[in-house]
């Protein structure tokens, strides 16, 4: 059984700014709740018991988002509000959540070097906080239901098209089973007509603690930084790394459009907003000149 979960969430959030100059981008909210939390939700339903978030200067109000409040606590108690008290409540609760800081940016591989005392010996899962995947099992869930087969490293994967290849690393599959392949080779971002395969690594893993180890003497790779791909392709050349397309709709939360068509679709599925959103956005749609009149600020 895996226990453990590593969340790296060090990044400057760039793609973000000013939103993230002086909040972490983990905390932008998608709808009601930040992202990071939908997160450490998939973990917790996956059966993830210790988490351990890798965080850099100016992310304190991810500590404090899963930390207790009680004031906070009081005043909804004083207000009755019980419903929202609960809310507040469950989040410091969820699971044991540790925090260690990545002392240079320098990379998603060195982050997750950063969790090696953390992790022992133990298989252990690392979820990044951009891609949030919806489906029943969720999709650290299938992972895990493979890794029970497997006993070997773990990748989510997904299709993408050519042009997108340079955005992920890609695999090179050995053979297909089903929607299971055993992984022969990996690049991080390579261009489109270097790449092996038009299936992305999605940010879901399995990971086995002989990871560290090669963490932490591989090169920095592709945009000078450390990769986790370069330390997975030494794995996958020993034939120890699988790859599985999960099922399920994913988010890129950590680009603009991709975390706008997630707060679009969440909000059609919030108790409370589902009905008056869809009705804004029908009204927006049917009318002619909707769109024309929201670019110029007119009321529609
Ligand atoms: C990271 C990984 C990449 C993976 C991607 C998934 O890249 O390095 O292999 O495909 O996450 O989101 P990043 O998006 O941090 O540049």
């Amino acid at each position: 059984m895996i226990k453990k979960a590593v969340i790296p969430a060090a990044g400057w959030g760039t793609r973000f700014l000013p939103a993230t100059k002086a909040i972490p981008k983990e905390m932008l909210p998608l709808v009601d709740k930040p992202a990071i939390q939908y997160i450490v939700e998939e973990a917790v339903t996956a059966g993830i018991e210790d988490i351990l978030i890798i965080t850099s200067r100016n992310k304190k109000a991810i500590e404090d988002h899963f930390d207790r409040f009680p004031d906070l606590e009081n005043f909804l108690k004083s207000k009755k509000k019980e419903n929202l008290l609960g809310l507040i409540k469950m989040i410091a609760q969820m699971a044991e959540i540790h925090y260690i800081r990545q002392k240079e940016q320098l990379g998603l591989g060195h982050a997750v070097l950063c969790a090696r005392k953390f992790v022992g010996q133990d298989p252990f899962a690392v979820l990044l906080g951009d891609d949030i995947v919806i489906n029943e099992p969720n999709c650290l869930q299938q992972l895990m239901a493979v890794f029970k087969e497997t006993q070997g490293v773990v990748i989510a994967v997904q299709e993408v098209t050519r042009e997108e290849v340079n955005r992920y690393g890609i695999i090179d599959p050995a053979s297909e089973n089903d929607r299971l392949f055993l992984v022969k080779d990996m690049v991080e971002k390579p261009l489109p007509e270097r790449a092996p395969s038009n299936l992305a690594i999605i940010g879901r893993y399995i990971l086995l603690p002989e990871i560290f180890p090669v963490l932490a003497k591989i090169p920095p790779g592709a945009g000078g930084e450390i990769q986790l791909t370069d330390a997975l392709k030494v794995l996958a050349r020993q034939g120890k790394v699988y790859a599985y397309k999960f099922q399920g709709r994913r988010y890129d939360v950590g680009d603009k459009l991709g975390f706008l068509q997630a707060t679009v679709e969440f909000a059609l599925t919030h108790p409370e907003l589902a009905a008056p959103f869809k009705a804004y956005l029908t009204t927006l749609l049917s009318s002619k000149t909707g769109f024309q009149e929201v670019a110029t600020g007119r009321e529609i």
